[in-house]
């Protein structure tokens, strides 16, 4: 099926406009462009900050079968999709902050957005994934966190908003099709490849874990080797961070 792609000057969310393409009975794949949010949103009920004509906000309406299980691994498997979009345009060395950040040395560069929308019929998963990546941030006012952009860290290049768009939407159609097929295994070791934690001393927001970053399981969980053992971690429960 083909994409259903709306551009809009300004939007509140891209996730909540392919949530009302969806209502509105989209054919294809719905996928939304903007050039501002106003109330563009991040993980763990965040605000992401959507200054107009500086950055990509792009979100797309993704179908799955087998239930919710799948939405375990779909967050890293669109992180990888992304890495692989920018490193095809000359971004070289993304990195990967478990579960799904895009990483440049510098800070992030993005977030990924996984919403679920709802269970279409049994079996039948439809989640909206939202991809904010930074490409000429300049005002970054309310951004409380180590940040970077494209035309930032790699300044020798044009970056265009559509040229990366139309390689995201590209890689994570093809990522979706290889995890629909073969499952998560395919995406951990390029997953591995570029984990920023690897290595490292973390620690869990809450307080209960703390030890060394040892990659992930095969079904995308990350381990943590502590001294009483390795611990998997899994997406959405508990938060890690450098300690
Ligand atoms: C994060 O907290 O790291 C996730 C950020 C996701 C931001 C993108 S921008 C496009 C889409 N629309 C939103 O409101 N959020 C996502």
């Amino acid at each position: 099926t083909g994409l259903s792609l709306r551009v809009l000057d300004e939007v509140d969310s891209t996730n909540a406009e392919v949530v009302r393409q969806i209502a509105n009975g989209v054919d294809g794949v719905p996928v939304t462009i903007a050039d501002c949010q106003t109330a563009g949103r991040g993980r763990r009920g965040r605000a992401w900050s959507s200054p107009r004509g500086q950055n990509l906000y792009l979100s797309m309406g993704l179908t799955f079968h087998g239930g919710f299980a799948v939405l375990d691994g779909l967050s890293l498997v669109l992180g990888v999709a992304v890495a692989n979009a920018l490193e095809g345009l000359g971004a070289e060395g993304i990195g990967l902050k478990w579960p799904n950040d895009i990483f440049l040395p510098q800070g992030k560069l993005g977030g990924i957005l996984v919403e679920l929308q709802g269970e279409l019929q049994e079996g039948v998963v439809q989640v909206i994934a939202g991809i904010g990546i930074n490409v000429h941030m300049a005002d970054a006012k309310e951004v409380d966190q180590p940040w970077s952009s494209l035309g930032g860290f790699y300044p020798g290049q044009s970056w265009s908003r559509n040229r990366i768009a139309a390689a995201i939407i590209n890689a994570v159609q093809d990522s979706v099709r290889i995890f629909a097929e073969y499952g998560f295994q395919e995406f951990r070791a390029p997953w591995q490849q570029r984990d920023i934690f690897a290595g490292r001393s973390l620690q869990a927001r809450d307080g209960t874990v703390n030890g060394m970053g040892c990659g992930i399981d095969e079904g995308g969980n990350y381990l943590v080797r502590t001294e009483s053992g390795t611990v998997a971690v899994r997406a959405g429960e508990i938060s890690l961070r450098v300690s």
